[in-house]
């Protein structure tokens, strides 16, 4: 196609795709090509404009390594995480919601027996939770067996790969759930934490005028052969940033109530919630 347009440059480059490609190749470029340049066209983007994003994405790689990946900071900030899990995991038959893995995940945290302790360190002004609850399915089942793993930041707000002053795999670990589905552990009440925001993500945040805080949670992700694993977070009810947290992954059905915890414990607090997995597909 020769005499490109603005009205004809989208069909040119839908025409430039080869026949030959998958499907689905199709689809995604078809429509991404189509977003990005009507976007192009509705804002007039300038050449400046366009130079200074592919700038901004040249800083994202060039801060990214294999502990840090800003372009999942950048999709969690522009609301694309969150948006792309809803869609892979609606909720279909009463399962618990999920919301977002974030990047600070590691595989392999520690086996641990119902009812440790995850941190490795003594935080003595920092409180603590007993947590614990039963992991069903859809039926009201208990489900046996099914690998309750955890992580949550320590009280400076850093995650241990973070921070070189925690033990490996501080405040990360694995349990099991019972034949009554229960699963149990003690934690640290979990603090809020800003997102990284020293590099490119940090940038985007500033330019949108938008603070880099997450409410205070516990990461779970939990899994059993024949059941869709459930990847979510608790938070806090009365943690700051519920209502606007940096990343956007805060559900009603995913805060619980930090209650005192009754002596036998030895927590200060008591955290009871109950998960719910659906079969796999
Ligand atoms: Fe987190």
């Amino acid at each position: 196609m020769r005499n490109i347009t603005i009205e004809t440059i989208t069909e040119a480059v839908e025409r430039a795709l080869g026949e030959d490609i998958p499907a689905r190749n199709r689809e995604l470029l078809t429509a991404l090509v189509r977003h990005i340049h009507d976007f192009a066209r509705e804002v007039r983007v300038s050449h400046g404009e366009l130079l200074q994003a592919c700038e901004f994405l040249r800083r994202a790689g060039d801060i990214s390594d294999e502990k840090r990946n800003e372009f999942i900071l950048i999709a969690d900030i522009l609301g694309l995480e969150v948006l792309v899990d809803m869609l892979d995991h609606k909720v279909v038959d009463g399962e618990s919601e999920s919301t977002v893995l974030g990047p600070f995940y590691r595989e392999q945290a520690p086996v641990l027996p119902t009812g440790a302790d995850i941190s490795q360190k003594s935080y003595p002004e920092q409180a603590t939770v007993y947590v614990h609850g039963a992991v069903r399915d859809t039926d009201g089942r208990p489900i046996e067996g099914a690998v309750v793993d955890v992580w949550e930041d320590a009280p400076n707000g850093l995650y241990e790969q973070q921070d070189p002053e925690q033990p490996d795999y501080n405040l990360r670990g694995r349990f099991t759930s019972d034949a009554e589905g229960g699963y149990a552990f003690r934690a640290l009440r979990p603090v809020p934490y800003p997102i990284p925001y020293d590099g490119a993500a940090g940038e985007l945040l500033r330019y949108m005028g938008h603070h880099p805080w997450r409410p205070g949670h516990i990461h779970f992700k939990i899994s059993k052969p024949g059941y869709q694993a459930l990847i979510t977070q608790i938070y806090d009810a009365e943690t700051p940033y519920l209502d606007n947290d940096a990343v956007f992954a805060v559900k009603e059905s995913l805060v619980g109530d930090f209650l005192p915890a009754p002596p036998e414990l030895g927590t200060d607090f008591a955290l009871t919630f109950d998960f719910i997995l659906r079969p796999a597909a």
